[in-house]
């Protein structure tokens, strides 16, 4: 589940530099030599200047104010250290597990997560990811899936672009990637049920990094209603699963659902029905709106660049030509896409769809 880690910011703005938040846990220990900056209010920290300012501008004030390298604020509850630009990143990233360890804010583990398992889940990762949700989520695994995907974009393109005169992309690339999650997750195909998951899920998702106060009308108090909606859910569907499996005696692995509940760590234990739910919500809160952000801004670099566009749009209509009009897209066909891949490489760079992520200090250290 690093990938949950990774992603940080619902918001598909433009973002040039990648900045890393990490808790520094001697908080207030005297005579340490702590980063320059401000931890705002009480309780709201700086999260009001967050919200209000978008998180690049909030970023580039304060590395100009205090430190291009890090800066100290205090966001959603918790006292952070904000790792800033290419020097910033590379340091954590080469750190990584040697100095800090994952980590997410309390307020987004109560929002998101069964209580009993939240910690666990954490802890869990490792062990989880060694043993098989690295297997599902490599590259060669997530080869099989490509059909399926090409399946759901033709439908969805068909029924939600092609009627239209104009569209907003952003909106429709998530109800695509969410509708792509909950097929390739657990199944689940219709469309009503996927507006079940989604709708609470959009609640979550807008509310998770707000002040976290949790009283009636706040963007927090709705996030924690939503994620209680969508663990019910989740739940629901868990337990229809686990009672198919066990009726049909199945050992198939027909998506990550079934593979989580029949697979078992080191001390032969089962996962449970929360933190089987932790675990999809993990990778729901991780692929959702980083990949359609990603989508979005392909699309948008198109539109604007007319002369990358018909470059892209040769290849692809050479590929298509290559196949019948039915055939649905393989792996070998998205190798030949080259020049396709290049643009979404630099359109990730240009403007990368998570902006940061939540690490720990596991020890003490100086940086800058
Ligand atoms: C990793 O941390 C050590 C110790 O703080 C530091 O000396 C080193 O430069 C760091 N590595 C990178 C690539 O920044």
């Amino acid at each position: 589940m690093e990938a949950f880690f990774t992603y940080l910011l619902p918001f598909a703005v433009l973002s040039v530099i990648l900045s890393l938040l990490f808790l520094n846990r001697k908080r207030n220990s005297s005579g340490l030599n702590l980063p320059p900056g401000s931890s705002g209010w009480p309780m709201v920290g700086e999260n009001m200047e967050f919200v209000l300012q978008g998180p690049q501008k909030f970023v580039y004030e304060r590395m100009n104010k205090y430190s291009p390298e890090v800066f100290q604020t205090c966001l959603l509850g918790e006292k952070l250290a904000v790792f800033c630009g290419a020097p910033g990143n590379k340091f954590l990233f080469m750190n990584d597990s040697k100095l800090l360890t994952s980590w997410w804010p309390q307020s987004m583990k109560k929002a998101l997560l069964f209580p009993e398992y939240a910690d666990n889940s954490v802890k869990e990762v490792g062990a989880l990811q060694r043993s098989f949700l690295h297997e599902i989520l490599k590259p060669e695994a997530l080869k099989q899936y490509i059909p399926l995907m090409d399946a759901m974009a033709r439908e969805h393109v068909e029924t939600e672009w092609a009627p239209c005169e104009e569209v907003k992309v952003f909106p429709l690339s998530k109800k695509y990637t969410f509708a792509l999650a909950c097929k390739l997750f657990m199944s689940v195909e219709d469309p009503d049920h996927v507006k079940r998951l989604a709708d609470p899920f959009t609640l979550v998702t807008s509310g998770m990094f707000s002040v976290p106060i949790d009283l009636p009308g706040t963007a927090y108090n709705r996030a924690i209603k939503g994620g209680k909606m969508v663990r019910e859910e989740l739940l629901k569907i868990i337990r229809a699963r686990r009672n198919e499996l066990m009726e049909s005696k199945e050992t198939s692995d027909r998506d990550l659902l079934s593979r989580m509940l029949l697979i078992t760590d080191e001390q032969g234990q089962f996962m449970n029905e929360m933190e089987i739910s932790n675990n999809i919500i993990g990778l729901l809160v991780a692929s959702y709106e980083t990949t359609s952000t990603a989508v979005t801004f392909v699309l948008k670099y198109l539109a604007e660049l007319p002369h990358i566009y018909s470059e892209v749009y040769k290849e692809q209509m050479e590929i298509a030509k290559s196949k019948g009009p039915d055939e649905l897209l393989t792996w070998e066909d998205i190798q030949k896409m080259k020049y396709s891949w290049n643009v979404a490489c630099e359109a990730l760079r240009l403007s990368p769809p998570a902006q940061g992520a939540f690490r720990e200090a596991i020890t003490d250290f100086t940086y800058a």
